[in-house]
This record gives structure tokens, C-alpha cells and sequence, in this order.
């Protein structure tokens, strides 16, 4: 059986319209899952909305309609888009979903009846926006110390989660497992965190009503991170699909922004200790991007909108940039210029250039045919597994732009293999057909290899230059793990052409 790997986004809130950051978080998912089933594995990728919840309910009063509506009609607006995106998600879970609903209400009653779910009384202050509970000392300036809004105190009847009795085991599975939390910094904060000691978390809600109802007491609703958190799981069949739980169960990667990671690295393992669920393997933080150095927010109205911006650039483009101008992990700026110039250069020039003269070349000298095998060249070959190995590992600790700068290595090989071997010259001389023959072919294969190796980042992009290879069998259908290798290319395929991959940006 083929080894299996599930990957998950952050389910988005449906009081707002999706922006860049939802699309960045999504992207990176979708790379992932498009390597990983290039390299074997039997992918399960799964997004989604988390429709429950104050803030929900609040927008949908100020939208004069029911919060379902709302929902309904947000969640067109990121399916469309994720539609646009190419994402290649195999499900899209709501959290208002019957089956999710179910599994919520079940997780619930099993730690309920095993006593770590006991009701209470919490007086604290609450954020809307993050829909996160503080403590009078962790409000900064008697603000959210997370976004810097209004809070309001609550004085409410609640249910508490024994959050602070797996405190310990939380810590050790930590520090046994390095790769549970990434990047590294993330790690060591929460470790910190948890250091300061874990208080109770209060898991329900009494004074609104938009949310799952807590099993036997329907005054309550249950707090809608615990709420979405356990999409993680119902989405994998938790509930009703024991084959698949059992397949995919525990994550391989749960991909989510800085701003969430207290919710998934202590609220959420700590939730799976108590209902006896394995831990998800790793989650890796990434970081925020602002808009030409400025916070995007709602008063500013700087939102970049991911559809404008396939709308202006393409999306193939807009996927290269957010993964090749920072380290994932960090915080990242968005400029229309630092745009431009990747597409010029990158893309249009390197790669765009590379594909459209190797094309031209062999339509002079081959009629557009794909030459006979000759011998493979030993440099290129060497680099072609050096570009392999880097991206393995790059994958691996989710460093996207390395991955990028190595394939993008293996680009600059192959242009200067072409200014080496000079077919042009070759092409002069009657003499040297058999020569000329062996270098078109291994420029046209190393195309392919770098196909393969562009396809995760840019699909859309990669299918055309696929098809103008001329290959026959589906790119979805080939094991890059083995497909690195000189020499795959049919021999007397007939390449097709194909309008410039990238158009330059004036
Ligand atoms: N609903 C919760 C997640 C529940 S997961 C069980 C939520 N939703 S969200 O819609 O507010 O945000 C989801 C993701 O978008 C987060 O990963 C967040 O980091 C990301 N981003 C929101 N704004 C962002 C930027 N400006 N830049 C990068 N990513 C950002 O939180």
C-alpha cells in the first residue's frame, strides 16, 4: 500500500471575504500536497469554513440576514476562489455540517463523562475578533495582546476543559518530539507559554447562540475553537469512516498562521489527550504579510485580494511569488514591484525564455520532433539529482523558496548547456547532425525533469509545457522520485506549440 499523508489549512471564518493571507495558507497546503502525490504518496488535503461563533453571528446582524445565509453565501466566495487558486483539496469540511455537528457534540460527552469537561463560572475578558479568551494580566494596555482590539469582560456560566492536568505530558511530547512544532522560535514560545503554567479553558458559551449545542445542557454552546479544531478529525472520517480515520489519522501537517498556533499546538493536543485521539504529527507556522509595509486590516481597507491580483498577473505568478520571495516562516511584505521583477526575471526570462528557445530549436533542426537518445550529459545528470535531493529536503522543513532557488539552478544548467554545446553552430554542420541530435535531446529532457519539479508551484504552467513536450502520459500520473533521471523522454514525440509561458510585465 502506498504510504499515506494528510494535510490540513486553518478553516477560514465566513464574517469576511477572503483576502491574501487565507490564499497564502491554502497555496502552501496545495504545494505540498501536489509534491507529496508527485512523489507517491496517497494524498488527503482538506480545507474548509468555520462557520460557528460570536463573530459570525455578530456580521451576519450587521448584514441583516441569518447567520446561515451569511455562511452560504461566504463560502461560495472561497470555493470559487480556491477554484481559481487551483487548489487541489480532496474535501471541503463546514462546520456546520450534520457529521461535524455529530462528532463535536460526541468529543464533547467523552470528555464530559470521563470528568475533564466540568461546569464553572468564568469572569475574564474575551476577544470577539480572535475569538480567544484573557486573563486581566495578559491584556496589553487593557487591550487584546493578539490584535490589539477592544476586549469585553464576560460573566457568564461555562464549562472548563482540565486543560492544565495534561500540562506535563503536553510539555514532554513536546520536547520528545522536535518536529511537532515548527519553525523552531514557534517551538520555543510556546514552550515558554506552557512553562508559565496552563489554566482551564473555558469551552462554552451562553450569551449568544450561533454554534454547536453542548450535549444534555443546550443553554450552552460549545466554544467554537473547540468546535473547529475537531474538523481536523470529523473531516478524516473520525465519526463515520473508521477505514479512512485509520488511513490518514494522525495529520502529517497542520499548516496554519502564527496567529493560531496557542489554539493548535496546546488547546488542540491537549483536547486529543483527553479523548484518547493520537496527536497530529507536526504543525508549522508561517508568518504574516503586509501590503507595501503596512498592516492590512479593515479600517485601512488595504486587503490585497487574491482575485485582482490573478486578475493582474496570473496565477501561476502570484503562487511563484508568495512561495520564492520569503523563507516561509517569516513575516513577508507585498509589493506591486517586488512582483514585476520576479515575473520579469524568474519567470519570463529564465524559464519562460529557456522553454520557448529550446522549442524553436528543435522545430528548425527536427521539424519539432523530439530527437534520438544519444548519451546523457554527466553535469547536467549530477544536477538533476543534487536539484532532487535539495527538494526533498526543503520540502521536508517546508522551505519553499529553497526549493525554488534549487530548481531554478538546475534552469541556469540547462540555459548555459545550451550556450556551451552552441546547437546553432552544431546546427551549421552537416557533420555534426549526431551531436546536435544527442544536445537537443538532453535540453528537451531536462525540461522535463524541470517540469515535473515546477508543477507543485505553478500546475497550470507546468501542463502546458508538458503538452508542448509532447508527452503522452498525465503528469499527475509520474513519480518524480524516479522521474528525475536523464532520459524518460519518447524519443519521436511530436512537441506542440505553445503561446510564450509568461508575458512580460512593461
Ligand atoms: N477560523 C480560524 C481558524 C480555525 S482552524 C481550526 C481562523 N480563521 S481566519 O480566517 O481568521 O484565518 C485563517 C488563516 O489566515 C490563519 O492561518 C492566518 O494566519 C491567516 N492569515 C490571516 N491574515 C494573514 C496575513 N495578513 N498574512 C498571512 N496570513 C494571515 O483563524
Amino acid at each position: 500500500m502506498r504510504k499515506s499523508f494528510y494535510i490540513t489549512t486553518p478553516i477560514y471564518y465566513v464574517n469576511d471575504v477572503p483576502h491574501i493571507g487565507h490564499a497564502y495558507t491554502t497555496i502552501a497546503a496545495d504545494i505540498v500536497a501536489r509534491y507529496k502525490r508527485l512523489t507517491g504518496y496517497d494524498v488527503f488535503f482538506l480545507t474548509g469554513t468555520d462557520e460557528h461563533g460570536h463573530k459570525v453571528e455578530k456580521s451576519a446582524e450587521a448584514f441583516n440576514e441569518r447567520p446561515i445565509d451569511l455562511a452560504n453565501r461566504v463560502v461560495k466566495r472561497f470555493q470559487d476562489l480556491w477554484i481559481r487558486l487551483t487548489i487541489s483539496n480532496n474535501d471541503f469540511i463546514r462546520t456546520t455540517d450534520e457529521g461535524h455537528k455529530q462528532a463535536v457534540q460526541s468529543l464533547f460527552k467523552k470528555a464530559l463523562d470521563n470528568g475533564d469537561i466540568y461546569l464553572g463560572y468564568y469572569e475574564d475578558w474575551y476577544c470577539t475578533p480572535c475569538e480567544t479568551f484573557w486573563t486581566q494580566n495578559q491584556l496589553h494596555e487593557g487591550k487584546c495582546p493578539d490584535c490589539g482590539r477592544e476586549v469585553e469582560k464576560l460573566k457568564e456560566e461555562s464549562y472548563f476543559f482540565r486543560m492544565s492536568k495534561y500540562q506535563n505530558d503536553l510539555l514532554t511530547h513536546i520536547r520528545n518530539h522536535p518536529e511537532f512544532i515548527q519553525p523552531e522560535s514557534r517551538r520555543n514560545e510556546i514552550i515558554s507559554f506552557i512553562k508559565e503554567g496552563l489554566r482551564d479553558l473555558s469551552v462554552s458559551r451562553t450569551s449568544f447562540h450561533w454554534g454547536v449545542p453542548v450535549p444534555g445542557n443546550d443553554r450552552h454552546i460549545v466554544y467554537v475553537w473547540i468546535d473547529a479544531l475537531i474538523n481536523y478529525i470529523s473531516g478524516a472520517g473520525y465519526l463515520n469512516d473508521p477505514d479512512k480515520f485509520a488511513r490518514y489519522w494522525p495529520a502529517d501537517l497542520h499548516l496554519i498562521g502564527k496567529d493560531i498556533l496557542r489554539h493548535h499546538t496546546i488547546y488542540w493536543p491537549t483536547f486529543l489527550m483527553s479523548v484518547s485521539v493520537p496527536l497530529f504529527k507536526k504543525t508549522f507556522a508561517h508568518g504574516w504579510w503586509t501590503n507595501e509595509g503596512k498592516k492590512m486590516s479593515k479600517s485601512l481597507g488595504n486587503f490585497i485580494e487574491p482575485v485582482k491580483l490573478i486578475d493582474d498577473y496570473g496565477v501561476d505568478q502570484v503562487r511563484y511569488f508568495l512561495m520564492r520571495e520569503v523563507p516561509f516562516g517569516l513575516d513577508a511584505d507585498f509589493s506591486h514591484k517586488a512582483m514585476v521583477n520576479r515575473i520579469n526575471s524568474d519567470l519570463a526570462n529564465d524559464l519562460g525564455n529557456l522553454f520557448n528557445r529550446s522549442l524553436v530549436m528543435t522545430s528548425k533542426y527536427f521539424e519539432g520532433t523530439v530527437p534520438a537518445r544519444g548519451q546523457g550529459n554527466n553535469r547536467l545528470m549530477d544536477i538533476q539529482e543534487k536539484t532532487f535531493i535539495q527538494v526533498e529536503n526543503a520540502f521536508n522543513e517546508l522551505a519553499f523558496q529553497k526549493a525554488l532557488i534549487a530548481i531554478w539552478e538546475l534552469v541556469s544548467a540547462v540555459n548555459k548547456y545550451i550556450d556551451e554545446t552552441a546547437p546553432f553552430t552544431l546546427a551549421k554542420d552537416e557533420g555534426k547532425k549526431g551531436e546536435l541530435s544527442m544536445v537537443i535531446y538532453n535540453i528537451l529532457d531536462a525540461l522535463r525533469v524541470i517540469t515535473l519539479f515546477v508543477f507543485p508551484f505553478m500546475p497550470a504552467t507546468a501542463e502546458k509545457m508538458w503538452d508542448g513536450l509532447g508527452i503522452k502520459e498525465k503528469i499527475t500520473q509520474q513519480d518524480l522520485s524516479q522521474k528525475y533521471r536523464w532520459g524518460d523522454l519518447p524519443p519521436g514525440a511530436e512537441l506542440k506549440k505553445i503561446p510564450p509561458l509568461f508575458p512580460r510585465i512593461l
